[in-house]
């Protein structure tokens, strides 16, 4: 587990332009001095993510919005006063000092303070602004774990701060304040109903989003095995007709189902939609390191976190609906 001491390396190597990784309540981030377009270079190489897509800029305190927006929109002051530090992140026209490196060239950034307590730690000691994508290369699946970023990104990482497996398991909520209306253009750790409880004004749910946001990409988040999505009726018989035609198959589903044939592997059910969230990307890791040809997956209730946990389904399934 991160020591002050690795807090201290980890802000030495972010001042000469290295890439930490780091724990946060939703997944690990690959972090970089938001404020060296030659650190962000080395990032969107890494990540092998195209310039045009923007990156999201982790800061201490809520107070900071302000340092890198050109002003503070009203909605995204409440979201932040009351949700911050949390897996939210709020979408605010730029200030001019941010650097194009993060903003892919549009308009606008992203901001959130993380609630985990080693990312705070070196975002305080750091003092400036950290910019993290999800610490996995491009399109594929979020890292939970300390291990799962060294299994992706390997030596390209210079720092691995270590703190256990995430909290939340799914990415954080974006919320873009730029226009009249609230549109959330990525469901994540914040359900919908609290960011309208908050801001007093309704949210509308993105489905093609115009911003270039490859996490609402239709496939991304994919592990190597094809994703079936499946409701729990049909599970049996897919799975028969899979095991059949010579497929290793593994099944993910939050009740278990009795009926299934021999040799398919079934993961450990998560309890709820919340315990769904946080061993999702566990479980897409594993089904790769099994060599699984197939998950066929039941998705969760579409309430509370389990939006976002069908959001992320849908897309390793590299299906646009359900
Ligand atoms: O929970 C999270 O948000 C994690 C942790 C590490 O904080 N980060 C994360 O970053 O998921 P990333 O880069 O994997 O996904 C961020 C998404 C991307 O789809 C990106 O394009 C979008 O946020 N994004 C960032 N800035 C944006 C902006 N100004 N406008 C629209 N979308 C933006
Ligand atoms: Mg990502």
């Amino acid at each position: 587990m991160a020591t002050d001491a690795d807090i201290t390396r980890a802000v030495d190597a972010l001042r000469r332009g290295r890439l930490v990784a780091f724990p946060t309540e939703t997944v690990y981030g690959l972090g970089a001095d938001a404020a060296d377009p030659d650190a962000l270079a080395r990032l969107y190489a890494v990540k092998g993510r195209p310039a045009e897509h923007p990156v999201i800029v982790h800061v201490a305190e809520p107070v900071q919005l302000a340092e890198w927006a050109a002003h503070v929109p009203r909605a995204a002051r409440l979201l932040a006063d009351a949700l911050w530090p949390g897996p939210l992140t709020l979408v605010v026209p730029r200030a001019a000092r941010v650097p194009d490196g993060i903003t892919g060239g549009g308009d606008t950034v992203g901001l959130r303070v993380p609630d985990q307590p080693v990312a705070l730690a070196l975002l305080r000691a750091f003092g400036g602004g950290i910019a993290a994508p999800s610490a996995n290369r491009f399109g594929h699946v979020s890292p939970t774990t300390a291990a799962d970023v060294r299994a992706d990104l390997g030596d390209d990482v210079d720092v691995v701060l270590d703190d256990g497996p995430c909290r939340v398991g799914v990415e954080s909520t974006i919320v873009d304040c730029t226009g009249d209306e609230l549109v959330i253009l990525r469901p994540g750790g914040v359900t919908r109903e609290r960011i309208e409880e908050v801001s007093g004004r309704p949210a509308a749910i993105a489905r093609d989003s115009p911003v270039r946001a490859p996490g609402t990409l239709k496939s991304h988040y994919a592990p190597d095995a094809a994703v079936l999505l499946v409701d729990r009726d049909g599970l049996p018989d897919r799975a028969a007709a899979l095991v059949a035609a010579g497929q290793r198959v593994a099944v993910l589903a939050e009740e278990p189902c009795p009926s299934l044939p021999a040799g398919v592997i079934v993961l450990d059910p998560p309890a709820d939609v919340d315990d769904y969230a946080r061993v999702l990307y566990a479980r897409l890791h594993e089904v790769d390191r099994q060599g699984v040809d197939v998950l066929l997956a039941v998705p969760p209730r579409d309430t509370g976190l389990g939006t976002a946990v069908a959001d992320r389904l849908r897309r390793a399934a590299g299906r646009e609906t359900l």
